[in-house]
């Protein structure tokens, strides 16, 4: 049994640090050029999930369920189901900051997205909804913040704790919303809504919904960080940390 588990670690370490390549290369903290590889290199070992280590797939990532309430006076709620999100595998890294005293990271990468997707536009005031297909193409920069701690495994290796994340999103240009054409009609031909229209083509609502799907979407990507941090030693994403 003890030689068994031995063989088994043997096998797993291999996958983990030579036959798939590394998921990461050790970078000091203000190389960027180094950062950017390693984040390029991780998101492309990862991005189609590693179930043995709890990495989740991220391209396409699936968003069951969004639920986003407007402050306006029809009391819009906007129901977004089945988000289909690509490009998260081609983030860009964009910047990190460390501060090894209070143990806590700022990370930020950019991100090209396409979105497709249902959504009902939910009219509390006149108990109407509308609903039909919805496609969205934007930049937006995501930034999350964490702190670690260290611990050493049964094995003696030392690895990072990711702590609990907190996620902040930044349009990087306006996103081009398309609503498929039932839904697009069914507004347009609303008495109602024919005057409140304008409200619905707003840039900056169009922005904070959009911000709100990317940090949705990037409670998995650090996730998927937590998650290799658990699996791969501490020495494997920074040097002289
Ligand atoms: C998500 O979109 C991609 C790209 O269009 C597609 O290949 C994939 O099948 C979609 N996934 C789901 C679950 O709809």
């Amino acid at each position: 049994m003890v030689y068994l588990s031995a063989v088994l670690l043997l096998l797993y370490s291999t996958c983990v640090f030579s036959d798939e390549g590394s998921l990461l290369t050790p970078c000091k903290v203000d190389d960027t050029a180094c950062l950017s590889k390693t984040t390029q290199q991780f998101l492309e070992k990862t991005s189609h999930g590693i179930p043995e280590y709890d990495i989740k797939a991220i391209d396409p990532l699936i968003i069951n369920c969004l639920e986003i309430v407007i402050s306006d006076d029809l009391k819009t709620v906007l129901h977004y189901k089945n988000l289909n999100i690509t490009g998260l595998k081609n983030q860009q890294f964009s910047d990190m900051k460390m501060d090894t005293n209070a143990k806590s990271v700022v990370l930020q990468t950019r991100a090209d997205l396409n979105i497709v997707g249902d959504v009902t536009v939910e009219l509390g005031k006149m108990q109407k909804s509308f609903s039909g297909t919805y496609t969205l193409k934007g930049t937006a920069l995501g930034t999350s913040s964490y702190g670690y701690s260290f611990r050493t495994d049964d094995k003696g290796v030392e690895h990072y704790e990711v702590g609990p994340e907190t996620i902040s999103c930044q349009t990087v240009n306006e996103p081009e919303v398309t609503l498929g054409p039932e839904l697009r009609q069914a507004i347009d031909q609303d008495e109602i809504l024919k005057e409140k229209k304008e409200n619905f083509k707003r840039k900056d609502l169009h922005k904070s919904v959009f911000c709100k799907m990317v940090e949705k979407a990037y409670v998995t990507v650090v996730h998927n960080i937590r998650a290799a941090a658990k699996v791969m030693p501490k020495s494997a994403f920074l040097e002289g940390v």
